[in-house]
């Protein structure tokens, strides 16, 4: 009998795993591929008492390739357990990869809904066709796929035939819903919405939201869901050309007309202003929180990680709220099971650069309330040593925040800014978590996210704050964090 495709996957990342278990840009606390390649997380769902979590994998090199549905379970949303590949690129309709999709979980089956890629005649010289997929488990580890595959074979005639995925599925009373990414023929991305009785006989029912400006692109990776009342739909942007534009993730919150079927909005706005966060999902678990995770990593970007034999990892899990049309990101409470020893200070005037004692480290979460006095600029410096250092400076006078990688280390550069106010007391707030090779910075209680991977050298752990005038911090603290990726 030939072996699976799934355990011939598994055979190997065994082996390999070995390999790269020890490298030093490994994460403590995000969660990442045991061996290879990953991408987007995907099927993110709440089932039988725990978190779900699958993601575009795959494991025989650390460079995209055909795509498996990676695998992992979690009850608490830190301590992630793997699980056997859930799907591998082994039918007809999905030979080319196994593509994004979501999950949800109905009475005590798992379903997953994908998007089947494959080029005509297998050949990938040749042109691609997406159709949407579904695969079912009722123990939470192995899945069947559909023998009704697909079950929608193309997008309707005003939408691009070749691009069509990543199907976001939810239930309505007694209907199923899936919100899918495409684009229309000017290569404006739009998401086309559909309706079902029985998961399995769809009919087009709209274009839930579309491109309205001058941009061309296609829309993929669609999450669609309420908050606080309101309808939210997050994009995920993929330029038409790369050379004219980069990879975003946008949301709107807006108002869903049901006699059309149309979500009316009028703006979107980043839900990250870092450099590396995209194709985000996000359940509603049983708190009532919305959580999202996304793929931290951006497409097109130098990736040092890949010469450990792993590349791309999650961010950890933030939850959104929503004030007026603005989504807060805030990390969620569960992320303190990690901390380990907290040192505090409190009332520190600074006044030039200043180090405070245990403040160092290179897995660690931040958090610190600066309160500016005369400076023109002041601000944290992290992963500092061997003429390294990752620098977010904030600038009163203009309300601008400046994230600044060009000294991280190896890997990828770049400055990102934001813009955002002081409180009324005059006070920012920034709330810092460092990986190995990451950092992810809440700004003012999540008012705005700057996300980025860094690859410092491992000597380069120094910290610390300055300021070109007077501020003070009211304080600061730190806390070492537990590794929970062996
Ligand atoms: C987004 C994406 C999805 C697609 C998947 C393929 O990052 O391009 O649209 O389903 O990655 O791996």
């Amino acid at each position: 009998m030939t072996m699976s495709k799934i355990t011939e996957a598994e055979k190997y990342i065994k082996i390999k795993q070995e390999e790269v278990k020890d490298a030093y840009y490994r994460n403590y606390f995000h969660f990442m591929p045991r061996t290879g390649w990953m991408n987007d997380p995907n099927g993110f769902v709440f089932y039988n008492g725990e978190y779900h979590i699958f993601y575009q994998y795959h494991p025989f090199s650390p460079e995209w390739g055909p795509m498996y549905w990676g695998h992992a379970k979690s009850k608490d949303l830190v301590h992630w357990q793997h699980l056997p590949i859930a799907m591998a690129p082994d039918q007809s309709y999905d030979l080319n990869g196994c593509f994004s999709g979501s999950a949800l979980s109905e009475d005590d089956k798992l379903i997953l809904m994908y998007t089947g890629h494959r080029h005509i005649d297998g050949d990938i010289n040749k042109e691609y066709r997406q159709t949407q997929c579904i695969a079912e488990s009722t123990d939470g580890i192995t899945f069947t796929k559909d023998e009704k595959n697909p079950v929608i074979k193309n997008p309707p005639d005003f939408a691009d035939q070749n691009n069509f995925r990543d199907p976001k599925l939810w239930k309505d009373n007694d209907l199923w819903y899936v919100a899918v990414g495409s684009r229309d023929m000017n290569n404006k991305g739009q998401i086309l919405l559909y309706e079902s009785k029985d998961l399995y006989r769809w009919s087009f029912k709209s274009v839930l939201a579309k491109e309205t400006g001058h941009q061309m692109n296609m829309w993929e990776c669609p999450d669609f869901f309420k908050l606080g009342g309101n309808d939210v739909l997050i994009v995920s942007r993929q330029p038409y050309n790369s050379n004219t534009g980069q990879h975003d993730t946008v949301y709107c919150v807006g108002e869903f007309d049901k006699s059309k079927s149309q979500l009316a909005f009028s703006e979107f706005e980043k839900l990250d202003f870092g450099f590396d966060f995209y194709a985000p999902q996000t359940i509603i678990d049983q708190q009532g929180r919305r959580i999202l995770i996304a793929w931290m990593q951006m497409w097109g970007d130098d990736i040092p990680s890949k010469v450990e034999g792993w590349a791309g990892a999650l961010t950890i899990p933030r939850i959104l709220t929503v004030k007026g049309k603005n989504i807060y990101s805030n990390p969620a409470p569960e992320l303190e099971l990690l901390r380990k020893k907290e040192i505090k200070y409190n009332g520190v005037h600074i006044s030039g650069e200043v180090i405070l004692e245990g403040f160092e480290g290179d897995v660690y979460e931040l958090v610190v309330e600066f309160e500016n006095k005369t400076a023109k600029r002041f601000g944290l410096k992290v992963r500092i040593g061997r003429g390294e250092e990752t620098v977010f400076t904030y600038y009163p006078d203009n309300k601008k925040l400046i994230f600044d990688r060009n000294l991280s280390g190896i890997g990828p550069k770049g400055i990102n800014s934001i813009f955002v106010d002081e409180n009324e007391e005059g006070r920012l707030f920034l709330h810092v978590f460092v990986d190995k090779s990451s950092v992810e910075a809440f700004v003012n209680q999540g008012e705005k996210v700057l996300t980025g991977r860094i690859y410092p050298s491992k000597e380069s752990k120094g910290i610390c704050f300055f300021s070109d005038g007077k501020t003070l911090i009211r304080e600061a603290k730190i806390y070492e964090l537990k590794r929970v990726f062996e």
